[in-house]
């Protein structure tokens, strides 16, 4: 088989690349690892900056998203019990985000390649990539039994975190930056109303909780847990009775229990893997860079590198420009490095730090005094919220 962008990985980069290199009249292939199923049943991210909803819109796939996402103007952080609002309209001048699940960002592309009759091999095991640093690389994988051979003019690694794409890169071409939190979110959705119209992300002796949301009648909440937890110990009743303890007094009256849709542990990690192209293999998304997710950036992240990616390629094909190509990796590190920073920082400022020197626990203290009284410092949370330029 013969592609010109062979992309590795249906999540939402290698879904969102395919339908834009599509629009522009090139050809792509997407390899996938897990069945289309069970792509549509991880639950991940839940916030849109605009400028993710801007590019679902050039993609041709941003109507149901228009339609259905919910705007939010502002969310709260709630201190010990306090809620402070947190308003991103007045603050960024009119910007605000979408609340539109992640599932629901990935079926709508996945709708939209179906009916252009793109090819997706899903199911695709014993993925290789080779030969990424000449000009004729490949893949080879095996599909329904039969040992499969792809060639292309570009290969784009958008295969998450455990992927193959990164791991292929000869380890001494690459330089990792990481930093592993010593805690995780315990995630739980039910079909009950939210606490509040808008998110609540809460600090709290107990540790850390976000109230989020995928509609008015579904729920998204998380806890801060130790990384020594496991899904298993934690039934529906012990979740919602330690969310109802950390709640601010009116969130706590108002919180609708119910049975949970899904429930899950994700350890903490920020991960930078530099650079992001070797030869004719690009990385982007989960695959180059991993955020802790107190500041909702890790999906936006993806779809930025993959605006950068998408517009190398069609300059390469319509211009026989190099620029694009060349630029990739510096012009996605210097918006990953910040949106690493910013959510480092949120991170840091709002989970339960106790197993830090009590200087450190007083300086957090102070942090937070200082943003919510300064108008500038909540002009800098909020630009940074709704996303910084790309
Ligand atoms: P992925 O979504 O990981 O997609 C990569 C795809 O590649 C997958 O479909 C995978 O099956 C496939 N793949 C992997 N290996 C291979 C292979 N060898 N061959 C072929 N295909 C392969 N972000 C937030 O903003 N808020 C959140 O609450 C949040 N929660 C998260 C919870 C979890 C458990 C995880 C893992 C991430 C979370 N994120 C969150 C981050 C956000 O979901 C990611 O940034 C986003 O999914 C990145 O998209 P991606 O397409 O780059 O990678
Ligand atoms: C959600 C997840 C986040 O990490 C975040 O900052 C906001 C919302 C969510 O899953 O809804």
């Amino acid at each position: 088989m013969r592609t010109q962008v062979l992309i590795v990985g249906a999540g939402p980069s290698g879904l969102l690349l395919g339908q834009l290199l599509h629009r522009a009249g090139i050809d792509t292939l997407i390899l996938e690892r897990q069945s289309g199923e069970h792509v549509l049943t991880r639950i991940r991210a839940g916030v849109l900056e605009p400028g993710t909803a801007e590019l679902m819109d050039e993609a041709g796939v941003g109507a149901r998203l228009r339609a259905e996402g919910l705007v939010h103007d502002g969310f709260a952080l709630a201190i010990d019990g306090v809620r402070h609002r947190i308003d991103l309209r007045a603050l960024t001048g009119g910007r605000s985000v979408l609340v539109y699940g992640q599932t629901e960002v990935t079926r709508d592309l996945m709708s939209a390649r179906a009916e252009a009759g793109l090819p997706t091999l899903y199911d695709a095991a014993e993925v290789r990539i080779a030969d990424f640093d000449t000009e004729r690389p490949h893949a080879h994988c095996v599909v329904n039994g039969a040992a499969i051979r792809i060639d292309a003019d570009f290969i784009a690694g958008c295969d998450g975190f455990h992927g193959v794409c990164r791991a292929s890169v000869p380890a001494d071409a690459l330089r990792l930056f990481e930093k592993v939190y010593p805690f995780g979110w315990l995630g739980l959705l039910s079909d009950t109303p939210p606490v509040s119209d808008e998110l609540i992300y809460g600090r709290h002796p107990r540790g850390f909780t976000l109230c989020s949301m995928r509609s008015p009648t579904r729920s998204r909440y998380y806890l801060q847990v130790p990384l020594t937890e496991r899904v298993q110990h934690w039934s529906d009743d012990r979740f919602w009775e330690e969310l109802r303890r950390r709640l601010d007094p009116e969130a706590a009256d108002r919180l609708v229990t119910g049975p949970s849709l899904e429930k899950s542990i994700a350890p903490l990690r920020s991960f930078v893997a530099e650079p992001m192209r070797f030869g004719r293999l690009f990385l982007a998304g989960d695959a180059a860079h991993i955020v802790p997710p107190t500041g909702a950036k890790g999906l936006n992240l993806a779809a930025s590198d993959v605006r950068y990616l998408s517009q190398a390629l069609i300059e390469h094909y319509r211009e026989r420009s190099q620029a694009g190509i060349d630029h990739y990796s510096s012009r996605c590190l210097s918006r990953v490095w910040k949106a690493e920073r910013f959510s480092w920082w949120l991170t840091s400022l709002m989970h339960n730090v106790d197993q830090e020197p009590a200087f450190q626990a007083r300086l957090q203290q102070a942090e937070l005094d200082y943003v919510l009284g300064s108008e500038a410092a909540l002009r800098v949370l909020a630009e940074n919220y709704v996303g910084l330029p790309v």
